[in-house]
């Protein structure tokens, strides 16, 4: 390959606190390394935007070491061997791992993930390997499934259902027979919820008359609850929650610093009156099965069981400002970033 090409970057310039703006990445062009000794290189297709990434970058970091000042923005992504140096990977074969927000990465082969499975990808998009055919889709399928076993007839609420994981979560509480509930902010959503995602009701959390809302959307109570935001909506879900329901918390994103911890009505009465149980999960728990859930939800897409709606930037010079626009709910439907000029605009 020709390494007279530049690599576009994004990197981190300031440590935030709280979610990352703008301001604290930069944009930088450097060559691109030649692959060393079990080293390949990717040329990138598409890189994810995930509301996990505001942990990446901030000092506390959850799980691993936080992004360091002036490394690239770590970030999953999906991409084409271009060049292989080690003997398990060809040049030509599509890829995911965590790549990071650049053009090109020059990697050891143990980042890759996996080489995606054309039996399953096919015609669809590739970008689809980093949403409902990546972690949203094992997210939202071992949650449901795994953790909150829903039964059909029960009423399973979903809050952010318009987005990602939320919206891949109706989809399936809908195949199982369930009734749905979607939770998201404002009208446009709303109506994507029901009219796209097959939610039966769908609520606005800004409305000042959601909680009656709520209560009339789930007439017999809560079977199921699979929590994306934690905060008020979560206050008024609880409140609602049948006897041996399942609350499923996958994520947080209505709090964005979590020290001092944000406080709320106690729910520990109604655990005691309801006997229902509260779980955290997170979709890695269950890896040893994604292949299982993208053969399924692959097949459930194809038949036009489950909906798919991203929410596609163009380029990586929109890559600085894409966290904020994911707490503010200006992304409809999952959001990622085309990279290479193949992938822009045409998507
Ligand atoms: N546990 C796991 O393994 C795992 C894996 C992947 C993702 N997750 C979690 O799943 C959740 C959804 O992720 P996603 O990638 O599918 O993102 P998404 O739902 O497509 O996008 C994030 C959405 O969060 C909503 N939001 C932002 N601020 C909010 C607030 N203050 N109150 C209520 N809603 C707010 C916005 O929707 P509105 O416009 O509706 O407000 C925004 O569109 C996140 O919490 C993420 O961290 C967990």
């Amino acid at each position: 390959m020709s390494h007279s090409l530049l690599n576009l970057q994004v990197r981190l310039k300031v440590r935030p606190v709280g979610v990352p703006t703008a301001e604290h990445f930069e944009l930088v062009r450097e060559p691109i390394a030649e692959p060393g000794p079990g080293q390949v290189t990717v040329q990138i297709l598409f890189v994810s935007v995930d509301p996990a990434m505001r942990g990446w970058v901030n000092a506390a970091a959850n799980y691993a070491e936080p992004v360091p000042i002036g490394g690239v923005m770590k970030s999953f992504a999906v991409g084409r061997i271009t060049e292989s140096r080690h003997p398990r990977w060809r040049a030509g074969d599509l890829v995911t791992g965590l790549f990071g927000w650049q053009q090109w990465a020059v990697i050891d082969a143990s980042v890759i993930d996996r080489r995606l499975d054309p039996s399953i990808i096919g015609d669809l998009p590739v970008s689809y390997s980093l949403g409902v055919l990546g972690l949203n889709g094992v997210t939202a399928y071992f949650g449901l499934f795994e953790v909150a076993q829903p039964k059909p007839g029960q009423t399973v609420v979903v809050s952010s259902g318009a987005g990602s994981v939320g919206s891949c979560v109706g989809q399936l509480a809908k195949i199982a027979g369930c009734r749905t509930v979607a939770i998201s902010g404002g009208p446009e959503k709303t109506r994507l919820a029901a009219d796209l995602f097959g939610f039966d009701a769908s609520l606005d959390y800004r409305s000042p008359d959601f909680v009656a809302r709520l209560e009339q959307a789930c007439p017999k109570g809560v079977d199921v609850y699979f929590d994306n935001t934690s905060g008020s909506i979560t206050d008024a879900v609880i409140a609602r929650l049948n006897v041996r329901a399942r609350v499923v918390i996958c994520g947080t994103v209505a709090y964005t610093d979590w020290s001092p911890p944000p406080l709320g009505p106690r729910m520990e009465r109604q655990l005691l009156v309801t006997r229902a149980r509260v779980e955290g999960f997170i979709a890695p728990d269950f890896q040893h099965r994604w292949g299982e859930a993208y053969s399924i939800l692959a097949q459930w897409i194809r038949e036009g069981r489950i909906k798919v709606l991203e929410d596609v930037l163009d380029g990586l010079e929109t890559a600085p400002g894409s966290i904020e626009g994911l707490y503010r709910g200006d992304n409809m439907g999952k959001r990622v970033i085309s990279v290479t000029s193949e992938h822009r605009k045409d998507h």
